[in-house]
């Protein structure tokens, strides 16, 4: 929208300088330059918009909210026009990289959310493969289940100081500044979820990768200092690699071994489990011809034989 409106500003501001001074040639020859001079300006902005704010971002926002509590989660009763008009009270008119933490305190006071123990699922860098666990294993609430996850999910947002409006232009990547809006929003959703984590929880991190268990990440910026040994019984790590390799940590080798270390001197009690049965079959039917799903490819493959005799 906001984009539309400032091409809009800027063909008018061209139509005006036409006018204006195409009384000879050689004006009228300049100001053709000009305006290609203009042209090639706004091109490069219009091929980076995709790095801005991702368009139509209010519609998505309300509306994945009124999916979730009319559809997703019935119970619970929240004002979405209200949690928007907090969103964008937090992020527009400040400079793109100065939203804090803090800055969405009235939002998140709007959305107050609390859920039952032993369902909360951690991870780092097993986006994919924590995605089909919880569908599977239906139980489990991740932070996207929550409804500011599910609410900002896959978005990009930044604000602009002089405008009110959102920067559909382009936004600064996340390492380029401290007080990232999208960071800032998830560093205080993520404290949040960890925060209510209660009973059991469930951390699942990958094993084919070095530093699996990262100080930087999410997880061990955030939400590790964040939960609460009196409320959490057990943290129960599973380290999965991939089918194919390479093996680099498991639960004793690596930093999955610091990360063990931290839990036991804050007085968890925790479990760590390599390849958890599950999850490799879950990794195997989306790659079943990997070595290391034969086994469980040849007692299919029998079995097909056994029904179609
Ligand atoms: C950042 O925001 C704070 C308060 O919201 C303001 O005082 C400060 O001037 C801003 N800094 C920049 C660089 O925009
Ligand atoms: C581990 O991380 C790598 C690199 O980010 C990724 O390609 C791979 O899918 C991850 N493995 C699992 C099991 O999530
Ligand atoms: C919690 O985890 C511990 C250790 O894995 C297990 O013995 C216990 O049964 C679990 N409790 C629940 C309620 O899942």
């Amino acid at each position: 929208m906001h984009e539309h409106v400032s091409l809009l500003r800027s063909n008018e501001a061209v139509r005006g300088l036409t006018l204006m001074t195409s009384r000879t040639f050689e004006t009228f020859v300049m100001i053709n330059m000009t305006i290609w001079f203009i042209v090639l300006l706004l091109c490069p902005s219009q091929l980076t918009a995709q790095f801005g704010t991702t368009p139509n971002i209010k519609h998505i926002v309300v509306g994945r909210c009124y999916n979730y509590i009319t559809l997703v989660n019935p119970s619970l009763r929240y004002d979405c026009e209200e949690i928007w008009r907090q969103f964008e009270e937090a992020v527009v008119r400040q400079s793109s990289c100065n939203v804090t933490v803090e800055d969405y305190h009235q939002m998140f006071y709007a959305m107050p959310q609390t859920w039952p123990c032993d369902r909360f699922l951690f991870w780092s860098k097993t986006r994919a493969l924590m995605h089909s666990y919880a569908a599977v294993v239906r139980h489990f609430w991740t932070l996207e289940d929550t409804l500011v996850g599910f609410m900002f999910n896959d978005l990009i947002w930044c604000g602009q100081e002089e405008d009110s409006g959102f920067d559909f232009s382009s936004c600064p990547e996340w390492s380029a500044c401290r007080n990232h809006p999208v960071y800032s929003l998830w560093r205080r959703a993520s404290q949040n979820f960890a925060e209510m984590a209660c009973g059991n929880i469930t951390v699942l991190l990958n094993g084919s990768i070095a530093n699996a268990f990262n100080r930087k990440s999410m997880f061990g910026s955030v939400e590790l200092d964040s939960l609460n040994p009196q409320r959490v019984d057990y943290v129960n790590i599973k380290v999965v690699t991939n089918l194919e390799g390479p093996y680099i940590e498991s639960c004793n080798q690596g930093s999955i071994v610091n990360l063990i270390q931290i839990l036991q001197s804050r007085g968890f009690r925790w479990t760590c489990i390599d390849n958890d049965q599950t999850l490799m079959i879950l990794q195997c039917i989306q790659d079943p011809k990997q070595s290391s799903c034969q086994t469980c490819a040849n007692s299919l493959l029998h079995r097909k034989s056994l029904t179609s005799n």
